[in-house]
């Protein structure tokens, strides 16, 4: 096939692996929007030209991407989060849209218990201290059994099952706040998250980002969780209440967290880089050679799907949803 035959496609920016940028420029026709002297001046002479659109969830589309491609009939995501995808202006045109659900949820559950761990040892920081050859003349602090403590999960979608079930390994009791509960699943439900923070030693947050779950985590709960409780979120930076985070850090109202997301991504608040008390990564839940590699599979699998049958293997569920509505 000629270049000219290949579908086209416009990439939105680099994808989170390298591997996939050579794939999707290998079998389609690709032009990496932010590789543009002028994204903007790009899209308003050559946005109709494109009928698909490839992003991911840190990237999203927003509404004037959306609004700059009235040709567009799919969008393919790396992600399973799509809090950064413009639902409305995306609804306002007939184009589906696929995203990578269930391939990451067991990195993440790792990477949140690898926070916890973390939070709770302090090993990051004792890896520090044994780098900068203190261990012959200072000792290391003592800090928190994780074992056998109470778990809270903020969230027992398909992420909150994951980490549920490494707790169990661990002997921690766990209990989950959820929009409602989740029929099957054996562990305790609680009605308010404020409930849940009281009663929890380590706060978990897989819950998804949006207007929905701005800030559930703030001031008041964070109080609720109290002196003893850790904070670990590998969900959205944006359910948290960051400037609140760094209150309750900085005066100990909450004895540590351990964050790979932010509200400002990739620029946490600056106070947070100088607390002991708080472990950063840089949003790496899902960022193995193996589920990134799935990931990457299954954005190809979804925009060849598009393109061939006009709809995606795995759609986000406010686009199956209109996609539902429009043929009844
Ligand atoms: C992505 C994520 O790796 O899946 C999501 O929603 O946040 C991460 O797994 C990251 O957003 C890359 O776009």
């Amino acid at each position: 096939m000629t270049a000219t035959q290949r579908p086209r496609v416009l990439q939105m920016g680099k994808m989170p692996l390298p591997a996939l940028d050579a794939d999707l420029a290998q079998e389609f026709d690709t032009t990496v929007l932010s590789a543009q002297a002028d994204p903007q001046q790009f899209l308003a002479a050559h946005g109709s030209e494109f009928a698909y659109l490839v992003t991911s969830a840190s990237m999203g589309a927003s509404a004037s991407v959306i609004q700059a491609l009235p040709a567009l009939r799919g969008i393919s995501s790396f992600g399973v989060g799509f809090d950064a995808l413009d639902q409305q202006a995306i609804l306002a045109t007939s184009a589906r849209v696929g995203y990578t659900p269930g391939v990451l949820d067991d990195c993440v559950a790792d990477m949140a218990f690898a926070l916890l761990l973390d939070s709770a040892r302090h090993l990051a920081a004792a890896d520090r201290f044994v780098r900068a050859g203190l261990w012959p003349s200072e000792r290391f602090g003592v800090y928190t059994r994780a074992s056998g403590k109470r778990l809270g999960i903020l969230g027992m979608g398909r992420i909150g099952r994951q980490v549920a079930r490494r707790a169990s390994g661990f002997d921690m009791e766990v209990a989950y706040h959820n929009r409602r509960p989740v029929s099957d699943s054996p562990h305790r439900y609680m009605a308010s998250l404020q409930e849940l923070a009281e009663w929890c030693d380590f706060l978990v947050i897989t819950a998804a980002g949006g207007d929905d779950t701005r800030h559930l985590v703030d001031a008041q709960v964070l109080q609720a969780l109290g002196p003893q409780g850790f904070l670990i979120n590998v969900a959205r930076g944006s359910v948290v209440d960051e400037a609140a985070l760094l209150d309750a850090l900085q005066h100990q109202r909450i004895a540590g967290a351990g964050l790979d997301v932010f509200e400002d991504e990739p620029r946490p608040l600056p106070g947070l880089l100088l607390q002991d008390n708080v472990v950063l990564a840089p949003h790496i839940a899902s960022g193995t050679q193996e589920t990134r590699r799935a990931m990457a599979d299954l954005v190809l699998a979804n925009l060849r799907s598009l393109i061939a049958d006009g709809q995606p293997l795995q759609e986000v569920p406010w686009s199956l949803a209109a996609a539902q509505a429009r043929v009844a």
